[in-house]
């Protein structure tokens, strides 16, 4: 199989170049206008090697032929695929596509936009024998070159382009899938504080709040990107610019601020149980916080929404601390019976 891989590396270089080929020909010319009218510069569009598949089912099969790789090579690259009928096709056609590099340089898989709304919005390749999608990040071989010791997680390849091309190199995304640990363990490797600009919809947050946890294991600290008045971040750089969104960067909130205004925005505030409600899950965040003095800041701002006292939301967070460290306590007792049970059985 080290062959094949190899053979697999060459078709998937070849593969790229034919794709931009194409976007720059005049066959090309609806992905190159679709690129255009996304705002990407010429310079942004090589820097990626942003390619177009063209609509056909068999122009980059016949082109791979003529360059003498045979078709279960292109199969296992998955750039093209075989049919019920024993004949193979192009996998990507008529898309904008994204090649997905790793860090030495190889090209390891595809990802593919349509022009307009159909479904599949995205089409990326699948695992092959040289690319775990769980394992790699799209652009982490330019955002690895950064100095500081910070990366910027978003969602798309065109958040990632547009954050790049907005000056800020140190940008990854995931692959068509959630964060996994292995991608957090990745991240560890060369950031120790990780700012997560996913879409501001509620699949967005709902995989922030993932994100968050996976980095926390790994000892990577997240700050949360606190965006308004655009979806995500390629649509915030197109309607408020390079500078705004470095505004955003330098205000990105903590981990307990986006906990607590998520709860804020949960509950309303105006009814008393819901009130009551929200005092009780705060007490719980703000908990969570190590420094005293951290957590009497925050029981402040619960305080100001909510008209109880500092004093008494400080009092429930230290109940709160205490309970924990007895159930901590607890649980590191049972587990150590556990084990004196095991060794003398
Ligand atoms: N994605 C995917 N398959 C889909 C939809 C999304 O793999 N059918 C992945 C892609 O990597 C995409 C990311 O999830 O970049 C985020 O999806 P979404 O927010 O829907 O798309 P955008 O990146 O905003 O794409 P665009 O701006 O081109 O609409
Ligand atoms: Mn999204
Ligand atoms: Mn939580
Ligand atoms: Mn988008
Ligand atoms: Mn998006």
């Amino acid at each position: 199989t080290g062959q094949m891989k190899t053979r697999i590396l060459e078709i998937n270089r070849e593969t790229a170049r034919f794709f931009h080929h194409c976007l720059k020909s005049p066959a090309g010319k609806a992905g190159y206008d679709y690129f255009k009218n996304r705002q990407l510069s010429d310079k942004t569009i090589t820097k990626y090697g942003l390619g177009y598949a063209p609509d056909s089912w068999n122009a980059l099969r016949d082109h791979l032929r003529k360059k003498g790789f045979s078709y279960p090579e292109m199969e296992a690259a998955c750039v093209v695929v075989k049919g019920k009928k024993g004949s193979y096709y192009d996998q990507f056609r008529n898309r904008v596509m994204f090649p997905i590099i790793d860090l030495r340089g190889n090209v390891i898989a595809f990802g593919g936009r349509v022009l307009d709304d159909s479904k599949p919005k995205y089409l990326n390749s699948p695992d092959t024998l040289v690319f775990k999608k769980s394992r790699n990040l799209f652009s982490l071989n330019f955002a690895k070159n950064q100095k500081g010791n910070r990366l910027i997680l978003a969602e798309g390849y065109m958040d990632v382009i547009s954050i790049n091309a907005a000056g800020f190199e140190n940008v990854v995304a995931t692959l068509g899938t959630a964060l996994t640990a292995e991608q957090a363990r990745l991240i560890s490797k060369y950031a120790t504080e990780v700012v997560i600009a996913y879409d501001s919809d509620e699949a967005g947050q709902k995989a922030t709040h993932r994100a968050i946890n996976l980095l926390s294991e790994v000892g990577v600290s997240a700050k949360i990107l606190k965006m308004s008045g655009a979806k995500d971040p390629d649509e915030y750089i197109k309607k408020f610019g390079a500078r705004r969104f470095e505004m955003l960067l330098d205000d990105a909130g903590n981990v307990v601020e986006f906990e607590l205004n998520k709860l804020k925005a949960a509950y309303d505030l105006e009814n008393t149980s819901d009130k009551v409600e929200y005092v009780r899950r705060s007490i719980s965040v703000i908990s969570s916080i190590q420094n005293r003095m951290e957590r009497e800041v925050y029981a402040g701002l619960v305080s100001k929404d909510t008209g109880v006292s500092v004093a008494s939301i400080l009092s429930q967070v230290d109940s709160a601390i205490k309970r924990k460290r007895r159930q901590q306590e607890k649980d590191e007792w049972n587990s150590i019976q556990k084990e004196t049970r095991a060794a003398t059985d």
